[in-house]
């Protein structure tokens, strides 16, 4: 449970540096991650290298007694290198290139620019690798940020024949995969094959579906060139690459495999404002975040990380990139940091030391402000740091009892073809993520490939492309299970199976679904159940079957089907239908569940239990009277955190 700060000497005159470190140690920092955007300062001109510069900045950093967290400056190409290889710009979905002037403006498919990116890692790690206190290695930054996971380039044209030829081998089998007979898209030779953009009306999905899956390797195998020069010049140190917050465009589970630990960057406020939430929960959470969003992300890089995880960016006052940038309130800074560590991040660190006065993030709070005065959020790091002084180190998380299965594959399936307009695979996984914990459970986020063992109940909120390998590993798990509406519905190439959805989970459930309908709001179905009227939304599966079922359509047909403990459900449940359902599947699950306030969240870490208080208010704490209080007392205060000790 180590603190840190994202800092740039180079945006700074070097006589605040040594007094900056000092600053950081004093706090109870002992982390800084820097350069990752300094490539113009590190290589101002082509081979020629400045390290004086930086040399030093490492060498004040060190003398403070903190460690580093160098990055590979790649995500910033300086403008002499764009003009030396001009085709190494991304190109968007309209065909334009991405220009200079911000960052994130190069191709992963471009060979030049890889071959630039693996000259410049080189040079970098070969400077710093075995530094005594240069510890951890970041690659890049936040791969795919600001829209940049896919390309349409002529480079990316060229990887993806390339691709394509080794999947199919044949373009007949290619033909075959994309159902090309269908318009008389049939191609001749993988050379043919153009990337899915710029058609008239919707591309093939089974095209776009393969441009997704490309895309994402390519992120791989580029982030994997990095790590490999790090790991031969750089020995011991730890790898990371800070990953983003709702972003989906690629699997991070397979970059997560080349990595010793997963970083996320945290932004409480920005992502309540930035995502599909309703106005009254955005005013609801405004200063403190929403209860499941952090947590949500938390448990998904713990997954990514096998394991190993920490948040590398956490928002410390208000950012500057969302429709509207609050202030947290008072003690969210800190709750927030808090919250990382009790889901078992090794590493908070803040987003950044101080303010900038110039440029992009003008507007963006850091610890300190432009004048360099402590603000709230540098308050608040100081705090956990005396807080977690006193508490001592806490062991790993314990594997949960619960995971929830995430597949990044059927968000892009979802995407290509979500037939509802707002069928958005990622907010129906948070949803079933938010009411699991609603009944302050802890949850694993685990991908489609997982090993089951000792999961007492698993989770589907859908598979789309669902391996009869899962159906397998659930069954062998022995777990209670549920999955969400369209699960099965595609093939690997993405048609409807040839015995209709869910596919290969009828050897498992005998249903079929027969067909489907996407509803729009203000039509949602009405469900009976248990006497009670709850609903669906957006979508709804006409079933054949014989299983008796625990809700109804109440204009006929099944909403939701379980046989020894597998459970379906045929439509994306409303909140009422989703807690019963949970409710149900819990306590099949022999699992014991907390009433909690609905603003309040737990986790469990090495014989604590923490709660969270999301409300803006006080609210009692979920914690047995007399408890041994380790943080905070029977009161929750606003945005506040309290943590006990229990038998672990
Ligand atoms: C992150 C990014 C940082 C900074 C920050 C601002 O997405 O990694 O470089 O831009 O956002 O909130």
């Amino acid at each position: 449970m180590k603190l840190g700060v994202c800092y740039y000497p180079e945006q700074w005159p070097e006589d605040l540096w040594a007094d900056d470190a000092r600053r950081m140690a004093e706090l109870g920092i002992t982390w800084v991650r820097i350069a990752e955007f300094a490539w113009s300062r590190i290589e101002p001109e082509p081979g020629r290298f400045d390290w004086a510069w930086l040399d030093r900045a490492v060498e004040t950093l060190a003398a403070a007694g903190l460690k580093i967290i160098m990055c590979t400056p790649t995500a910033t190409p300086p403008k002499w290198l764009v003009d030396k290889h001009p085709d190494m710009l991304a190109v968007d979905a309209e065909g334009r290139p991405r220009g200079f002037g911000s960052r994130r403006h190069y191709c992963f498919s471009s060979q030049a620019y890889r071959a630039e990116c693996a000259r410049i890692t080189e040079a970098v790690a070969g400077r710093y690798g075995r530094h005594p206190a240069v510890g951890a290695w970041q690659t890049d930054n936040e791969f795919g940020c600001h829209d940049t996971t896919i390309s349409y380039s002529p480079n990316a044209a060229r990887a993806f024949r390339i691709w394509l030829a080794q999947r199919y081998q044949s373009v007949d089998a290619l033909n075959r995969a994309w159902g090309a007979v269908f318009w008389s898209q049939e191609y001749r030779d993988f050379d043919e094959v153009q990337p899915p953009n710029l058609t008239v009306t919707e591309a093939n999905p089974s095209h776009r579906l393969d441009y997704n899956r490309f895309a994402s390797n390519e992120v791989a195998s580029f982030n994997r060139l990095q790590v490999d020069i790090i790991r031969r010049l750089s020995p011991g140190r730890d790898v990371t690459h800070n990953f983003m917050g709702f972003y989906t465009e690629f699997d991070h589970f397979a970059v997560g495999r080349d990595l010793d630990l997963a970083t996320w960057d945290s932004y409480p406020l920005g992502f309540l404002e930035q995502f599909w939430f309703p106005d009254d929960e955005k005013l609801r959470y405004l200063r403190q975040g929403h209860p499941d969003i952090s947590a949500f992300h938390h448990d998904l890089y713990r997954g990514v990380g096998r394991g190993r995880w920490g948040v590398m960016e956490q928002q410390p006052g208000p950012v500057n990139w969302a429709r509207y940038n609050p202030a947290p309130l008072p003690g969210a800074v800190r709750s927030w940091t808090w919250e990382a560590f009790a889901h078992g991040a090794e590493l908070v660190s803040y987003f950044r030391w101080r303010q900038a006065p110039f440029a992009q993030e003008q507007m963006h709070a850091g610890l300190n402000r432009p004048d360099n005065v402590l603000d709230q959020g540098g308050h608040e790091a100081a705090a956990v740091a005396r807080e977690v002084e006193a508490l001592g180190q806490l062991a790993a998380c314990a594997q949960a009892r619960v995971a929830l299965i995430f597949s990044y594959e059927a968000d892009w399936q979802f995407g290509i073809q979500p037939h509802a307009r707002g069928f958005r695979w990622l907010q129906l996984a948070f949803e079933f993520y938010s009411a699991l914990r609603q009944l302050g459970l802890d949850v694993d986020i685990v991908p489609p490939d997982a090993d089951f063992t000792g999961y007492a109940l698993v989770v589907a909120p859908s598979l789309p492309i669902l391996d009869p390998a899962t159906v397998a590993a659930l069954t062998a798990s022995g777990a209670v299970v549920l999955f969400g509406p369209r699960t099965g519905s595609r093939t690997r190439d993405g048609h409807i199976p040839p015995n209709l959805p869910p596919g290969p989970l009828q050897a498992r459930m005998p249903l079929r679904v027969a067909r489907v309908e996407s509803l729009r709001p203000g039509a949602e179905p009405a469900i009976a159940l248990d006497g009670q009227n709850v609903s669906g939304r957006l979508w709804r599966e006409i079933v054949e079957t014989d299983l008796a079922a625990l809700a109804t359509f109440v204009d006929g047909g099944p909403a939701w089907m379980a046989q020894s403990g597998w459970h379906y459900l045929a439509t994306w449940p409303d909140a009422d239908l989703l807690g019963a359902v949970m409710r149900r599947i819990v306590m099949e699950a022999g699992l014991p569940t907390t009433a909690l306030h609905a603003d309040v969240r737990l986790r469990r870490r090495d014989g604590l239990q923490f709660a969270f208080n999301f409300a803006a208010e006080p609210r009692p704490t979920p914690a047995p009277l007399g408890a041994a209080y380790v943080l905070g007392g029977p009161e929750l205060a606003a945005a506040g955190v309290a943590a006990w000790r229990v038998g672990s």
